[in-house]
């Protein structure tokens, strides 16, 4: 139908004639000639219609926004004068020789271009227009590019593309699952894998060696920024390798990615143990762009009469961690420093001591702060010691049990990175590795990643000993994001009981839940390892997208839901016998509709 996309011409064109498909960006009237600015994948081109054509210009006439056309015309250079600096086309324009009109539209429910204002729900209803908008068109067609480059990269190295189930068993990663009733197994469930980890370690045992998919993973949890129900993986495994190994090529291929799509060199990654990450930036995932710190001054706090300090100084589970803000004493007002108290609170965190150091020679009136009565003068010149505080410094302090003083000094640290614009350059990218290879909860000991990680101690040890051991685990984090993370696998059948041991699973449980997995593991299996990355996540950060649901062609809201489908939606009565399934009660007030 077509000899070109539109956003393609220029002044290598000039004098061609050519055809055009596309929408109706926008259509002015200028003292009887007709601009269309005419759009498609590619981009916009300026159409020219006058009234020396006579037909085609009351055709011109009638066009309005989003209306389909063919347009057949001459590429010409624009005058000096109208030349568009802006405009990928902006130094030519198609003169209208022909014009068909193949279909027309309703006016769109919102503006789609650049300017657009709406609310983000009416976009996700009308989601096939919002598609239509640069940005998005530039977003899918960047996210389609990177999937490219990871297929030939893995590819290239030997990786072979296999699929996995989608209807399967719980694939624990530490979310719920989504459940899917069987018709044919009256009261059994499929379900939507949380990931392919397992069948990913089963194609080991099978010595496939090496092995990638790019593959959709389901997770019902509570949805942030960076998280949807449904997302991608870029998901590998290998046989036969070590920590270095996996973790070199997957760099390789991230830091290749950057080079080909973005022009960027990520150089080396650092590798940070995840108990430095924690202790310096109270984070797993530590944005190394931001050059403020955590730093411990419990020691000096443990017999000060400030309670709020005295007490989480000498609790073994307690901190108390200072950060100190270069300049901040006249970069923050009073009360952007009640608002970041109030910020902290989300975290748990119940206060936000501060201290500003106007005059660090004089420790009895140089500090200002609400706290610095309670503190003796030697305190105060340690505190300044410790935090290599100046004048015009200004220091905060987070007191309370470790975990509730990590999330919110940690979170600060990145905000206050955010709002004084603190970055010291674009790209920071690390291997957070050494997790511990559990954490403590209420209900007994839960695996940091999954269980399936090995530890690097012996069964007996680990057994022993759980809260001290560590895990083979590695993390990638970019700029503060978690873009993947993975582990060496446990490959020995005793060792994987025993996790399960420690994890509190029974062994029937095991048997039921994982029997295959044990099964496989006692058939051969070789020493293997992978990881996954979140491919939605690594084409946010590459598009600079503020939200998850820009990377994803039909995304989910928050709520989990598609507002463009309206799912998840209701069932006829006649499905959910077939599926031996009765509601314990209505959803809402609409009745299931009749059964046809
Ligand atoms: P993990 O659970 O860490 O590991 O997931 C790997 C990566 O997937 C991305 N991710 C998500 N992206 C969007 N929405 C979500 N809800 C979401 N959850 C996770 C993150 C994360 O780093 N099987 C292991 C990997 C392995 O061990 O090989 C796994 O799934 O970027
Ligand atoms: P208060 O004695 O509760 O008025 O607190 C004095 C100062 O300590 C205020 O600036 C509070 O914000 C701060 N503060 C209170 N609790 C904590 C805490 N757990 N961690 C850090 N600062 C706190």
């Amino acid at each position: 139908m077509r000899t070109d996309y539109c956003g393609t011409l220029g002044s290598k064109d000039i004098d061609r004639e050519v055809t055009l498909c596309g929408w109706v960006d926008r259509r002015r009237d200028h003292g009887g000639v007709i601009f269309i600015d005419l759009r498609d994948r590619d981009g916009i081109v300026q159409v020219v219609f006058d009234p020396d054509g006579k037909e085609f210009f009351q055709l011109a006439d009638k066009v309005r926004s989003e209306y389909v056309l063919k347009v057949t015309g001459r590429v010409r250079a624009r005058e000096a004068a109208t030349v568009n600096a802006n405009m990928k086309t902006g130094e030519i324009e198609v003169f209208g020789l022909g014009l068909e009109i193949l279909n027309t539209s309703e006016t769109p429910s919102f503006q789609l271009d650049e300017h657009t204002s709406v609310g983000e729900e009416v976009r996700l209803r009308d989601r096939f227009l919002d598609l239509r908008r640069t940005e998005m068109q530039k977003n899918l067609q960047l996210r389609a590019r990177i999937t490219s480059t990871v297929r030939n990269s893995l590819e290239q190295q030997g990786f072979l593309d296999i699929e996995t189930p989608i209807l399967t068993r719980a694939t624990p990663e530490g979310a719920r699952d989504y459940l899917v009733p069987s018709r044919t197994h009256e009261g059994k469930f499929f379900a939507l894998p949380q990931s392919p980890q397992l069948f990913k370690q089963l194609l080991m045992v099978s010595g496939y060696d090496r092995y990638y998919q790019i593959a959709k993973c389901f997770r019902d949890e509570d949805l942030r920024a960076d998280r949807q129900p449904e997302f991608t993986q870029i998901d590998i495994e290998a046989s036969f390798i070590e920590e270095d190994d996996i973790m070199g090529v997957s760099e390789t291929m991230i830091r290749n990615l950057f080079n080909s799509v973005l022009s960027v060199d990520l150089g080396d990654f650092p590798r940070m143990p995840y108990s430095e990450a924690m202790s310096r930036f109270g984070s797993d995932k530590p944005d190394l762009r931001i050059p403020l710190e955590l730093v411990d001054v419990g020691d000096l706090m443990e017999s000060v009469e400030f309670k709020v300090f005295s007490g989480p100084a000498t609790d073994p589970k307690g901190r108390v961690a200072a950060i100190k803000v270069p300049g901040g004493n006249d970069k923050l007002t009073r009360k952007q420093i009640d608002d970041y108290t109030k910020f902290v609170g989300i975290y748990g965190a119940k206060g936000l001591a501060y201290i500003k150091c106007n005059d660090i020679s004089d420790l009895a009136e140089g500090l200002q702060s609400p706290i610095v009565k309670f503190l003796p003068e030697d305190v105060r010149g340690a505190i300044l010691e410790r935090t290599g505080a100046e004048n015009g410094d200004l220091i905060f302090f987070g007191a309370d049990k470790a975990t509730v003083v990590n999330e919110s000094l940690g979170a600060l640290r990145c905000k206050l990175g955010a709002d004084l614009n603190l970055y010291t350059c674009e790209w920071a990218p690390l291997w957070v590795i050494d997790f511990p290879m559990f954490e403590e909860t209420d209900e007994g000991w839960h695996a940091l990643h999954h269980p399936f990680t090995a530890p690097s101690v012996s069964p007996d040890e680990l057994k022993a000993n759980p809260g001290e051991a560590l895990s083979r685990a590695y993390d990638m984090v970019l700029n503060g994001t978690e873009l993947g993370g993975g582990s060496i696998r446990i490959h020995d059948q005793k060792m994987q009981k025993t996790v399960f041991d420690v994890l509190g699973i029974s062994e029937e449980e095991a048997d039921e839940k994982f029997g295959f997995l044990l099964r496989a593991l006692s058939y051969g299996a070789p020493p293997h390892g992978g990881l996954a990355f979140g491919l939605d996540r690594l084409v946010m950060l590459m598009v600079d997208a503020d939200s998850i649901r820009d990377v994803i062609a039909f995304p989910k809201t928050q709520s989990a839901q598609c507002l463009m489908t309206d799912a998840p939606g209701l069932v006829t009565n006649t499905q959910l016998r077939d599926l031996n399934l009765r509601l314990r009660e209505k959803p809402n007030s609409v009745e299931p509709k009749a059964d046809k």
